[in-house]
C-alpha cells in the first residue's frame, strides 16, 4: 500500500493506551502508510529514566529529575533514540529502565518538561504520536484521537515475546506499571472523551491501521 498524500499540514494523530496495546507497532505502520512522522513520547520518559539511573538521581526527587530532564538532549527519531548524542535505543528498553520510566513519569515537574518539548516538536505538524496523555494533555486539539486497548493477557503475551522475558514476570511488571499509570495524579492514563477506542485483541496490525486510515479519510484529514 502506497503513501497517501494531500495531508493537512497540521495533521496529528494521537494514539494513547496502556503498554502492550499495540501502540508502537500501529503508530509506526500508520505513520509509514500516511507519510507522517512517528513520535514515541514514551521513549522520552525512558531517556530521562536512563539518565537518572546513570547519574544516581533519586527517582522520587521531582525537582532534581526535572532539572536533569531539562538539561538533556533527547532526539526520539523514528528508529533510534539519541540521548546527548548517544544511541540508547536498546538501553532504554531494559526492564530496569522500564520500571524507572514509570516512576519518573509520575512527577508533574518532569511531565511539564516533556510536554513542553513534545509540543515544540509537534508544532511543525504531520505526526503520529503515541503515549498516555497525548489526546488529553499534550495535544487536546488533535483532529484524530485513538485509544488502543487489548486484554491484559494479550498485552503481557506481546511484551514477553518482544522482550524475551518469562510471561509471569512481564505480567507482574505490567500490572504494577498499569496501576501507576492510571492512578498517578498528573497526566494519568485515561481515554479522551472525543477519542475512538479500538480493542486490538485478536486483530492484525494492518486491520487496526486500516480502521484508523478509514477514520482519517471520513474526517477529511487525508485524501480519499
Ligand atoms: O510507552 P512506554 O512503555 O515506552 O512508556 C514508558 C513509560 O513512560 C511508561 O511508564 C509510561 C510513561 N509515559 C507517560 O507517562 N506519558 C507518555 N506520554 C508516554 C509514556
Amino acid at each position: 500500500m502506497g503513501r497517501t498524500n494531500s495531508i493537512l499540514s497540521d495533521m496529528l494523530i494521537a494514539i494513547d493506551g496502556p503498554a502492550g496495546a499495540g501502540k508502537s507497532t500501529v503508530a509506526r505502520a500508520l505513520a509509514a502508510r500516511l507519510g507522517l512522522t512517528y513520535l514515541d513520547s514514551g521513549a522520552m520518559y525512558r531517556c530521562v529514566a536512563l539518565a537518572a539511573i546513570r547519574s544516581g538521581t533519586a527517582l522520587d526527587d521531582a525537582d532534581a529529575l526535572a532539572a536533569l530532564a531539562r538539561g538533556l538532549e533527547i532526539a526520539p527519531d523514528a528508529d533510534r533514540a539519541l540521548l546527548d548524542g548517544e544511541d540508547v535505543t536498546e538501553a532504554i528498553r531494559e526492564p530496569e529502565v522500564s520500571a524507572a520510566a514509570s516512576r519518573v513519569s509520575v512527577h508533574q515537574e518532569v511531565r511539564d518538561a516533556m510536554v513542553e518539548r513534545q509540543r515544540a516538536l509537534l508544532d511543525s505538524g504531520g505526526y503520529v504520536v503515541e503515549g498516555r496523555d497525548i489526546g488529553t494533555v499534550v495535544s487536546p486539539g488533535a483532529p484524530l484521537k485513538i485509544f488502543l486497548t487489548a486484554s491484559p493477557a494479550e498485552r503481557a503475551r506481546r511484551r514477553a515475546a518482544e522482550t524475551d522475558q518469562p510471561l509471569e514476570r512481564v505480567r507482574a511488571a505490567q500490572a504494577s506499571r498499569d496501576a501507576r499509570d492510571r492512578r498517578r495524579q498528573h497526566g494519568a492514563l485515561r481515554r479522551a472523551e472525543d477519542s475512538t477506542e479500538i480493542d486490538t485483541t485478536g486483530l492484525a496490525v494492518d486491520q487496526v491501521v486500516d480502521r484508523i486510515v478509514a477514520m482519517a479519510r471520513e474526517r477529511g484529514l487525508v485524501a480519499r
